[in-house]
Parts: C-alpha cells; structure tokens; sequence
C-alpha cells in the first residue's frame, strides 16, 4: 500500500475536532439514558471501531459493548448494493435492552437499515443508531439517525476506522481520497 500521503485530497475532520464532537456525544448519551438499566453499544466491525473505543470512554453511565460484523455487495468495493449478510452476530440477547448502534459512517443507508430490520424483531426496549460520519445526500433508504458526528460532503474518506482498500483505518483524522491520485498510482 502506497504512503497515504500520496493520494490524501485534504483533511476534512481534523483529530481535535473529531474528539470534541466525540466528548459532546458521549455527554449526550449519557444524560439521554440516565437511569435507564441495560445501555449496550453495538459496534458495527470494523470501521466503527475507532469511534466506539473513544466514545464509550466520555460516556459516564454504565453499558456494555458488543459487536457485530455486516458485509455487503455492490458495484466495486466502494459502493454499497443493499444486499446486506450478517457475517457476525450477536452472542447476546438484545430483549428489553437500550440498545445504541455504533457505526462509523452512513452513506446510501442500506447497510443499517439492514441491521436495524434484524435487531428490531429481537425486541430491544430501544434502539437508536449513533453515526460518526453521514452522507445525507447519497441515501436510498430512509433511516432514523439519533447521533450523528458530523455530515459530510460525498467524498470518498478514509482514517479513523474506515479504510481505503482495508489499510489506514489507524489515522486520528478523516482525510478524503483523491480517487484520481488514488487510481493513478495503483
Ligand atoms: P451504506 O450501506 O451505503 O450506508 O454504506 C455504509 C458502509 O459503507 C460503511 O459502513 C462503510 O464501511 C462503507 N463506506 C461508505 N462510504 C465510505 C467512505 O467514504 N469511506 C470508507 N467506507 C465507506
Ligand atoms: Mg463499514
């Protein structure tokens, strides 16, 4: 894999700005639930890793954490098909659980209206969706977002979880791909 640095177009959400908005969160769950019994973050692997791990520590209330893994098909690997497989899931039951959905970004939409379709026949006492990153005009699929960190323009990112081409999910920033550098390169 080339030097991202190579291909990076810009830094769209700096590493402050990324943890601030993440702390604002973490402050909002914890007074939304407050004195609710059974919070559980649910992470969506691997790209809501990053986001999970820094959120769950400004969130002052007690929960616990469990992760599921989705893949979907579509056209190359940057586009989403809305054929969604669970290729992990819970080892948890969800009844009568506060249940938030910790993803790392929603972009046609596909991808959590599936899991949420799935968690919603287990009978939660709730279940909302907590994104850190939304492209609002690329959705297909109406879905109901309770936290999100910050919309975004449709770039293609990479860092703080998300990958290009499954590295760089380590940056403590959102950077944006030159596609055209990107693919030059290759
Ligand atoms: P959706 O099903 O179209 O909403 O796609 C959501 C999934 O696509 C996310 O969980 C990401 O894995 C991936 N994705 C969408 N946009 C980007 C991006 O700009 N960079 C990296 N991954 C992305
Ligand atoms: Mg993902």
């Amino acid at each position: 894999m080339r030097d991202y640095r190579e291909y990076l177009g810009e830094i769209l959400v700096p590493e402050d700005k990324l943890q601030s908005r993440i702390a604002e969160l973490g402050s909002e769950i914890s007074r939304d639930f407050a004195g609710l019994d059974n919070l559980l973050l649910i992470c969506i692997l691997r790209g809501g890793v990053l986001f999970l791990t820094d959120l769950m520590r400004k969130i002052t209330i007690p929960h616990a954490i469990e992760f599921m893994a989705v893949s979907s098909y579509g056209v190359g690997n940057r586009e989403t098909s809305g054929h969604v497989r669970i290729t992990l899931d819970l080892n948890v039951d969800i009844r009568d659980k506060h249940v938030i959905l910790v993803e790392d970004i929603i972009d046609s939409g596909h991808t959590i209206s599936a899991v949420l379709d799935l968690l919603t026949t287990r009978k939660p006492a709730s279940l909302c969706v907590c994104t850190l990153l939304d492209k609002a005009d690329r959705r297909e699929v109406n879905v109901p977002v309770k936290y999100t960190g910050f919309s975004i323009p449709n770039k293609f990112v990479f860092g703080y979880g998300l990958d290009i081409d499954d590295y760089y999910r380590n940056l403590p920033f959102i950077g944006v791909v030159d596609l055209e550098k990107y693919q030059s390169g290759a």
